[in-house]
């Protein structure tokens, strides 16, 4: 039997937290032969609510469940901890700005960067979904200067989950027959998913679907406005598709993406025009437990603006938090 991994996952007692922990235990993420101790961080007044969780997790008796460490301490949250899931951050409350939210994950993620920065395994690898997910992800790894930046990545696996599933349904093909899709960006409406390169048994999707009208007026606005859409419709934000999500990063991250291209936010080397440093969307194949920007992909007009508007987004965010950093 192999040793136990440990994993945090912050905000666990909320809806993905739900979803997300129950799939990690009975080993989904990290390998069905790899135990788990699972390290969960939530707000001193949801502790009760994880006693909960906790209870149920251990009522499924799962072979993978090593331990549980339940905390409101990030401290204690990030000892030791090889992967770890940032889910937890503060939601947009009535009458609150958008540079009020900022500046409020802004206080969560500066911690947490700097508690991964004292406490995890040096090689531990960091997921951000809390939203802004690129935004905190970057504070968290602004905060945490004895890591490797390149440990920190912000979730955009949900948009390209998204993508794919709009696409096979354009074609008729199967979701798994679609490889070489790329969601570029931020993950907001401004991300850009970009199918130009994929393909569907080896044929170009871009000319099965031969409709630029469709890609521009259906497409990009369904995959950019799904959450908001999901919102409307459950009152609720998305959170068994974001922990599916979250469960296809950290899998592909850790165990290989089979050659196949998935999409992870990722700090920019400063390929594709995208300032060094900035945690962007770009399209990765992961092997041996690392990411590898795909390179050299040609970025016509068209993609050009996209993906500059979803920049100049992430940019903006930054600015408003930028004084956490002197
Ligand atoms: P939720 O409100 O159900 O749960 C959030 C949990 O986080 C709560 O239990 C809360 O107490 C806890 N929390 C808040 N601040 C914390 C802190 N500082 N430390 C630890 N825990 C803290 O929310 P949810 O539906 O689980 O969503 C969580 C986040 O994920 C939100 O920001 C949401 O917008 C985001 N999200 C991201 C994606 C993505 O694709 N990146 C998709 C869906 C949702
Ligand atoms: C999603 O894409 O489903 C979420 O990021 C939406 C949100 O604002 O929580």
């Amino acid at each position: 039997m192999k040793a136990p991994v440990r994993v945090a996952v912050t905000g666990a007692a909320g809806q993905i937290g739900y979803s997300l922990l129950f799939r990690i235990a009975s080993g989904e993420m990290l390998g069905k032969d790899q135990p788990v101790i699972l390290h969960l961080l939530d707000l001193p007044q949801a502790q009760t609510a994880l006693k909960g969780v906790m209870m149920e997790l251990q009522d499924c008796a799962f072979p993978l469940l090593a331990d549980m460490v339940a905390t409101d301490d990030p401290n204690v949250a990030f000892k030791d901890v090889k992967v770890a899931l940032l889910v937890g951050a503060r939601p947009r409350s009535k009458g609150m700005e958008r540079k009020d939210l900022l500046e409020a994950n802004g206080a969560i993620f500066t911690v947490q960067g700097k508690a991964l920065n004292d406490h995890a395994a040096r090689d531990v690898k960091v997921l951000v979904v809390g939203n802004p997910a690129n935004t905190n992800a970057w504070i968290a790894m602004k905060s945490a200067p004895d890591l490797d930046p390149k440990n920190f990545t912000a979730m955009l696996r949900l948009d390209h989950n998204r993508a794919l599933s709009q696409i096979a349904a354009k074609t008729g093909k199967p979701v798994a027959s679609i490889e070489k899709l790329a969601v570029w960006g931020n993950h907001s409406p401004t991300m850009y998913a970009d199918y130009r390169f994929a393909t569907i048994d080896g044929q170009p999707v871009k000319a099965m679907i031969n409709d630029d009208v469709w890609n521009r007026d259906v497409f990009l606005p369904t995959v950019g406005k799904r959450g908001a859409a999901i919102i409307e419709a459950r009152g609720l934000s998305s959170a068994a598709s974001a922990a599916n999500a979250a469960i296809d990063h950290i899998r592909d991250w850790v165990l290989g993406s089979n050659g196949k291209w998935v999409t992870m936010g990722i700090p920019s080397d400063g390929s594709y025009g995208i300032p060094e440093g900035v945690m962007y969307g770009v399209p990765v194949v992961c092997e041996n437990g690392e990411y590898k920007r795909v390179e050299g992909l040609e970025i016509d007009a068209f993609s050009r603006e996209r993906m500059d508007l979803t920049l100049a987004e992430l940019e903006e965010e930054r600015a408003a938090i930028a004084h956490l950093f002197g």
